[in-house]
């Protein structure tokens, strides 16, 4: 293996998306480097699926660590992951966004002196009872090398005592949608699929351990949603789908829930949503890409910019009425506004890992 190999680990859907740009900029950099996907997320829906719409080249190494609680999880990535590393001699490791696979990554790079790079780093929700803030504050303090998405996260970093390891790079979420739509365009045709009309549905996500695994509050999310006068296609998540089952909460007529979608019927539908409920990090900054305003069933959000500017509204205590209260409330958002970065961040993360860690493989003899 070239000793100037660069490893990307990834797990969760989320990371697939992420990625992409990426490597879409390593292909033109021509600097190798490899995949190596944890198996945290192993269905084809919340895999495979990314790999092949989005053209990310197959992953290299594929750990298939499993594990049902965040200890096991972690643990058993990194097992697999050093033995990796031990057998392969990485010129650094990259780790991308807040998922379990990442705290891993970092915390074996950073145990056998690999260099490591953290891509959508410095977002804080100042919510340490979420397991993705506990997996950000770990992973940034122990990596080398810090691509914040907002001006925000990189502020939240140089308070943090880190500013000399952090750059601004932009969002590589923003990059792929730009791209992603044109796609989606051309390719979907799940408007048609599912019988819906431009502005005629609302679109629905949702998987976070405090909205789905307590069956009262699940009970209470769903019994908003029901209430709705439009269609809500609720594109459902393993965790909340088990949880739906577990409870025995049955939805409204007016709910159509569907398995996860790809990624390009995904951004289509938010493009022509009337509006987005979702408790997801990610589909509230597509939301705001997309023109398309947004309900966030959470306390908090690392992505301030888009409450800031009126695009996205957080429902702090997620009861059946304040939800249905957030989804009819009319604001005028601002969406010239552009906090994240210019679509090239994908570029300008490649170009700094080339700087940092390449420099020498990819020069032409
Ligand atoms: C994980 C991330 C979360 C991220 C989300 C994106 C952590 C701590 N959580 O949450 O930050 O927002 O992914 O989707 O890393 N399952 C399947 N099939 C799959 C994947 C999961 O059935 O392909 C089921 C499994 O029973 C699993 C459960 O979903 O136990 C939860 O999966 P897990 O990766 O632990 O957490 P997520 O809720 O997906
Ligand atoms: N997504 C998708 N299909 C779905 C739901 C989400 O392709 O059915 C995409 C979505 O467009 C976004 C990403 O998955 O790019 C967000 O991932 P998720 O909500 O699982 O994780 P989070 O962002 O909350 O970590």
């Amino acid at each position: 293996m070239d000793k100037k190999c660069i490893l990307f680990v990834v797990g969760a859907r989320p990371n697939f998306v992420k990625i992409a740009p990426i490597c879409r900029a390593l292909q033109e950099s021509g600097m190798p480097y490899k995949i190596a996907h944890t198996g945290q997320h192993y269905d084809r829906m919340m895999s495979d699926i990314f790999f092949e719409e989005l053209a990310i080249p197959a992953p290299g190494f594929h750990l298939r660590a499993e594990g049902n609680t965040h200890a096991r999880q972690t643990g058993e990535i990194m097992k697999k992951l050093e033995a990796l590393c031990l057998a392969h001699p990485f010129a650094a490791l990259v780790v991308i966004g807040d998922v379990n696979s990442t705290l891993a990554g970092a915390l074996v790079g950073a145990k056998l002196h690999i260099p490591v790079a953290h891509v959508e780093s410095g977002l804080r929700s100042f919510n340490r009872c979420m397991p993705e803030e506990i997996n950000r504050i770990a992973t940034d303090h122990i990596s080398d090398l810090l691509f914040a998405p907002s001006r925000t996260a990189l502020a939240n970093l140089q308070r943090e005592g880190l500013e000399s390891k952090a750059c601004f790079s932009g969002d590589v979420m923003y990059d792929m949608i730009l791209k992603g739509l044109k796609m989606a365009e051309r390719r979907s045709s799940i408007l048609a699929e599912l019988r819906l009309q431009p502005r005629g549905y609302y679109l629905a996500t949702l998987h976070r351990p405090y909205n789905v695994d307590d069956g009262r509050q699940l009970s209470e999310i769903i019994e908003g949603l029901s209430r709705l006068k439009e269609k809500v296609i609720l594109a459902a998540h393993p965790r909340l789908r088990k949880n739906l089952k577990r409870f025995g909460i049955v939805p409204g007529s007016n709910i159509q829930i569907s398995e996860p979608l790809g990624y390009l019927d995904f951004i289509l539908l938010e493009k022509n949503a009337i509006k987005i409920v979702t408790d997801s990090g990610g589909i509230q900054k597509e939301a705001f890409f997309v023109g398309t305003p947004c309900v966030t069933l959470r306390p908090e959000t690392e992505w301030m910019e888009t409450v800031a500017a009126g695009a996205n509204i957080l429902v702090k205590c997620r009861a059946a009425d304040a939800i249905v209260r957030a989804v009819s409330c009319e604001r005028v958002p601002l969406y010239s506004h552009r906090p994240y970065g210019d679509g090239r961040a994908g570029e300008i993360i490649v170009g700094a890992l080339q700087a940092r860690f390449c420099c020498r493989a990819i020069q032409t003899p």
